[in-house]
């Protein structure tokens, strides 16, 4: 069983589908061991006590400075001894302490096809709201994983999504989730739980048959 922690900041709607789709069984061979918050109100974390998950918040406004929240937020996944980390809408740039203890083991979601909109201030509903000011007609939802440049390790799962006449930020951010987040996640974990996907030497992932 992959053991799977979810750091998150806010509602926690991919959170949300990555516990349904255990639940379903679309994810396989997959359990949420803890899910750690940086924000101590994200709704994210009520969700993770409704489906009886350990939830737990790592906020940097607990600590003296961003080292000490650095190396407690480490210190607090590497307690769930986790195989995978997922950030789920987690919007704190990981810390190189983390990137170092789970090197290859830590993928998130981005909200656009990656290398378009992404990197510093790309975040959230901004990223929706660059894309309809640069007239973008199509946009979707990139899985990655995580190395020490922001938005950049090696791809795994992408989705387009229309942009349609008249979207507003928020219109087209649910879009993206419904169309393409809330699928292309729990796919994600599924498909690392079942031992399917490689990185070569150049960066570039496969995946494997079943
Ligand atoms: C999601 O759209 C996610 O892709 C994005 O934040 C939202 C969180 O929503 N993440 C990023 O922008 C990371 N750069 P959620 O809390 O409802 O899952």
């Amino acid at each position: 069983m992959l053991r799977v922690a979810v750091c998150v900041s806010g509602g926690g709607t991919n959170l949300q589908a990555i516990i349904d789709a255990v639940a379903s069984g679309k994810i396989v061979n997959a359990q949420i061991v803890r899910v750690v918050s940086n924000n101590r109100n994200a709704y994210a974390l009520t969700r993770a006590e409704k489906a009886g998950i350990e939830g737990i918040c790592v906020s940097p406004k607990d600590f003296k400075n961003r080292e000490q929240f650095n190396l407690a937020l480490l210190e607090k996944l590497k307690e769930a001894d986790p195989d995978l980390i997922v950030l789920a809408g987690f919007m704190v740039a990981v810390p190189a302490c983390v990137i170092d203890a789970f090197r290859g083991k830590i993928i998130n979601i981005h909200p656009a096809l990656i290398p378009s909109f992404c990197g510093k201030g790309y975040y959230g509903l901004h990223v929706h709201e660059k894309v309809l000011a640069r007239g973008a007609k199509v946009t979707g939802a990139t899985v990655h994983f995580v190395d020490e440049d922001l938005d950049h390790g090696p791809i795994l799962l992408q989705k387009a999504v229309e942009v349609k006449e008249g979207d507003t930020p928020e219109v087209l951010q649910r879009r993206v989730m419904e169309e393409a987040e809330w699928i292309l996640l729990p796919e994600a974990i599924s498909l690392i739980a079942q031992g399917r996907v490689r990185i070569d030497e150049n960066g570039i992932t496969h995946i494997s048959d079943k």
